[in-house]
């Protein structure tokens, strides 16, 4: 039985203005690395015409990703054309962005008002000098929490705060943000550092499991673990005994999930991966461009997600340090994470 289709992750830039030591290090990225040319994009037409065939297979949640998606020029206008979309069951759909916030208190009433519904926000460090480090691009921390406030004001919430732990570099951070974000709007995520792409050197020892992130805070704050939103949820989710609020961690290393996953990824230049941790994807955009009909492009769709086996974190966790690990596999900037 294939796992249902229920979101549909689309990159729609490859590029970023901040160089994660994790996602994009400065050394591979550099002035020399080759982004996708403006040709070999999906126009914004294209990605609708997608979205619309996807949601007709189930997808009920469409997060547009990068890269940075805020450096997609004129994004407020696919947003417009992508808000109104109908689901199969009737439903509004679910339409989000995953930004590092650098942009985000300038756009966030333009996302808002072409229909954009919430945003996530990636945030590694509250410390000037550990977030620098990790952003690589010495960009302020005020900066991101300033885009989240005036997300947050002009209802673009719940907003969700991502946090990729990586050992030794910001674990430290881990309870300053915890108490940073207890108590607001923002539930805040903790995420293990995974082994994406090819570039970022991953290494088991720097990655910090959930259990231990749990641990640490919950010697703060006390803990209760609590029931997923949905099937297939990335996060586990834990609420403040105290009552004030929740967060949240994704423990892609330690405890996979690919057994319910429902995530299909569209690739900056259209290429449909069943998986994030995948080496190869199937090219719609070739379809699109070669006058597929929408009919012949779905039952393409239906074949690749029906044929689908990924398990790729799960054999990881079974194989932390044997599992054969490719070097083609794609980066998480190309993909969309
Ligand atoms: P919501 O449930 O809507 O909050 O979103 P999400 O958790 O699916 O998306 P988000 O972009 O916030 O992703 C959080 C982290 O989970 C990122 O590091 C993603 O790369 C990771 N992630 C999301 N989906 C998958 C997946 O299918 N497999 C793995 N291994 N990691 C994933
Ligand atoms: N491991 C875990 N998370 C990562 N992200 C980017 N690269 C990695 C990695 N190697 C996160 C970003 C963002 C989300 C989409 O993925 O910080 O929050
Ligand atoms: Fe850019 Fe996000 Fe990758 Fe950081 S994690 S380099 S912000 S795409
Ligand atoms: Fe899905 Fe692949 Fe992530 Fe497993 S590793 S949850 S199959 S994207």
């Amino acid at each position: 039985m294939s796992r249902p289709l229920h979101d549909l992750r689309i990159s729609v830039t490859d590029r970023c203005n901040f160089r994660c030591v994790y996602c994009m290090p400065k050394d591979v990225f550099d002035k020399d690395y080759q982004f996708l040319p403006q040709t070999s994009l999906l126009s914004f037409e294209e990605i609708t015409r997608m979205a619309r065939i996807f949601i007709d297979h189930g997808v009920e949640k469409i997060r547009l990703t990068g890269g940075e998606p805020l450096l997609r020029k004129h994004l407020e206008k696919l947003i417009e054309m992508l808000s109104k979309l109908q689901t199969r069951s009737g439903r509004n759909l679910d339409l989000t962005l995953t930004t590092n916030g650098s942009l985000l208190a300038k756009k966030a009433q333009s996302l808002k008002d072409a229909g954009l519904r919430r945003v996530t926000v990636s945030l590694d460090a509250l410390t000037e000098s550990t977030f620098r480090t990790m952003n690589d691009v010495d960009f302020p921390v005020s900066d991101v929490l300033h885009g989240i406030d005036v997300a947050h004001a002009v209802g673009l919430g719940p907003i969700k705060v991502n946090m990729v732990v990586k050992r030794g570099m910001n674990d430290q951070e881990i309870l300053p943000m915890a108490r940073h974000f207890k108590g607001s709007p923002a539930i805040l995520r903790f995420i293990e550092y995974m082994d994406v792409g090819a570039s970022n050197g991953w290494k088991m020892d720097e990655v910090m499991p959930s259990a231990e992130v749990i641990a640490r805070i919950a010697g703060a704050f006390p803990l209760h673990e609590i029931a997923p939103n949905y099937g297939g949820e990335t996060a586990g989710r834990w609420r403040y005994a105290d009552g004030s609020g929740e967060v949240g961690v994704i423990s892609s290393v330690t405890k996979a999930f690919c057994q319910d996953c429902s995530r299909a990824r569209l690739s900056t230049e259209g290429k449909l991966y069943t998986c994030l941790f995948a080496t190869g994807g199937h090219d719609l955009r070739a379809l699109m461009r070669d006058g597929r009909s929408d009919a012949e492009i779905s039952a393409v769709i239906g074949q690749i997600w029906g044929a689908r086996t990924d398990r790729y974190s799960e054999l990881r966790t079974a194989n932390t340090s044997g599992l054969q690990r490719s070097a083609n596999k794609v980066e998480m900037s190309y993909i969309g994470g």
